[in-house]
C-alpha cells in the first residue's frame, strides 16, 4: 500500500481509503452490521488505514459501525477516521444543509461518541450551506482545529469561490469532490485549484457507484432506497452506454496490464495525480482486489485510449449532480 502525508498535519494515510456510505444502509437498500464490521476489518488487514464516514450515512449508523469495528480490531494500529458535518435531518422534513455554530457543535459531540474517540482525524464540511456566509462555518471549523478536536480540516462539494471564502477564516488541508473515469468535472477547475493551494484531494466515488467494479450488469436490481434507482447513469438508454464503455475499459485493462477493471479504475485516479481515492465497499470479499492496484503504472497511450472509449461510446454523459442535497435557497 502506498501512503500520502497530508500537508503539515502529520497524518500519513493510505492512498486508498474505505468509504462507508453503503455501510450506513441509507440510500443503499439497507445494511448488515456483522458484514459491515468484517468489511472494515478486511480493509485494515489489507493495509488501508483511512476510513471515511459521515453522520448522515444512515443517520448515525455508519459512524456507529465504524466506531465499533475500530474498537474491536486487534490486528494493528488504530486507523485514521474522516467524518463530516453540516447535513441536518433533525427537523423531520428531509435533509437540509446547516453550517451554523449550534449544529456543528452538536454534531461534533455526537460523532465523537459514535466513533468512540476524543478527536477526529479529518473533519469535512459535507456540503456548503449557502444560506449563510461560508466564513461563519469556517470560523467554527477553525475553533475545533485550534482546540485540537480536529486534526485536519476539509471541505466537500465546494466550488473554488467557496474554498477561497473558507480559507479566509480557516486553514484548509483537504478537499473531497467526486472523481472517477466517468465523472471528471474537477479536472477543469477544482483539481488545479487544490494543487495550487496545497490542498490534498481525497476524491469519492472511485467505482462510479459500482459501474466500474466489473460486476455491474443490466440484470442487477437495486433494492429499496438504493440511490441507483434515481441515478441518471443507471437509467436506460444511458445505462447501456455506460455498461458498454465499462466493458471496453475492462478489455483494455486485461489486454494491456492483465488487471481487473476495478484495479485499473483506482490506478487511473492515481495516474491523474490524485493523492487519495475513496473506494466504497460493504462486503469483505469486495476489498480483496486492493493488492492489484499498487506496483504498476499506466502509459499515456492507455490514458488516451480511455478518453477515446468515452468519446466513442457515451453519447450523453451525465455527472453526479443528482446527489446534491437541497440548498435551502429559493432559486
Ligand atoms: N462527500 C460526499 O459528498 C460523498 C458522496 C459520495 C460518496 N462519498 C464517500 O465516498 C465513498 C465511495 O463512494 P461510493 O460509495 O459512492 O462509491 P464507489 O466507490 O464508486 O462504489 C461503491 C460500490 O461499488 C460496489 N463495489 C465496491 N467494490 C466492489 C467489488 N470488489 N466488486 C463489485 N462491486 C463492488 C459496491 O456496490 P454494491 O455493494 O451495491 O454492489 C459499493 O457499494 C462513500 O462510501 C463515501 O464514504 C462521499
Amino acid at each position: 500500500m502506498q501512503h500520502y502525508t497530508i500537508g503539515d498535519t502529520g497524518l500519513e494515510v493510505s492512498r486508498v481509503a474505505l468509504g462507508t456510505w453503503a455501510i450506513g444502509g441509507w440510500m443503499w437498500g439497507g445494511t448488515e452490521e456483522r458484514k459491515s464490521i468484517d468489511t472494515i476489518h478486511a480493509a485494515l488487514d489489507k493495509g488501508i488505514n483511512l476510513i471515511d464516514t459521515a453522520p448522515v450515512y444512515g443517520f448515525g449508523t455508519s459512524e456507529e459501525i465504524v466506531g465499533k469495528a475500530v474498537e474491536e480490531y486487534s490486528g494493528g494500529k488504530r486507523p485514521y477516521l474522516s467524518t463530516k458535518v453540516t447535513l441536518d435531518w433533525t427537523d423531520g422534513d428531509g435533509i437540509r444543509r446547516n453550517g451554523s455554530r449550534e449544529r456543528i457543535m452538536r454534531e461534533v459531540e455526537d460523532s465523537l461518541k459514535r466513533l468512540r474517540s476524543d478527536s477526529i482525524d479529518i473533519y469535512y464540511v459535507h456540503w456548503p450551506d449557502c444560506t449563510r456566509p461560508i466564513e461563519e462555518t469556517a470560523a467554527v471549523m477553525r475553533e475545533l482545529h485550534e482546540k485540537k478536536i480536529v486534526r485536519a480540516v476539509g471541505v466537500s462539494n465546494f466550488t473554488q469561490d467557496q474554498m477561497n471564502a473558507f480559507q479566509k477564516e480557516c486553514p484548509l488541508h483537504l478537499c473531497q469532490p467526486p472523481y472517477n473515469i466517468f465523472e471528471r468535472g474537477i479536472e477543469a477547475d477544482i483539481k488545479p485549484y487544490c494543487e495550487r493551494h496545497n490542498i490534498a484531494l481525497m476524491t469519492y466515488g472511485a467505482l462510479c457507484r459500482g459501474l466500474l467494479s466489473g460486476k455491474m450488469s443490466q440484470e442487477r436490481e437495486f433494492e429499496g432506497d438504493d440511490l441507483r434507482n434515481n441515478d441518471p447513469k443507471f437509467q436506460q438508454p444511458r445505462f447501456d452506454s455506460y455498461l458498454e464503455a465499462a466493458k471496453k475499459i475492462e478489455n483494455l485493462a486485461k489486454k494491456r496490464f492483465d488487471v481487473s477493471i476495478l484495479a485499473f479504475s483506482l490506478r487511473w485516479i492515481f495516474e491523474k495525480g490524485i493523492p487519495i481515492a475513496i473506494w466504497g465497499g460493504r462486503k469483505p470479499e469486495q476489498i480483496q482486489p486492493v493488492d492489484e492496484i499498487m506496483g504498476w503504472s499506466m502509459d499515456l497511450a492507455t490514458l488516451s485510449a480511455v478518453d477515446s472509449i468515452l468519446a466513442e461510446v457515451i453519447e450523453k454523459p451525465v455527472g453526479p449532480e443528482f446527489m446534491a442535497p437541497p440548498t435551502g435557497l429559493v432559486s
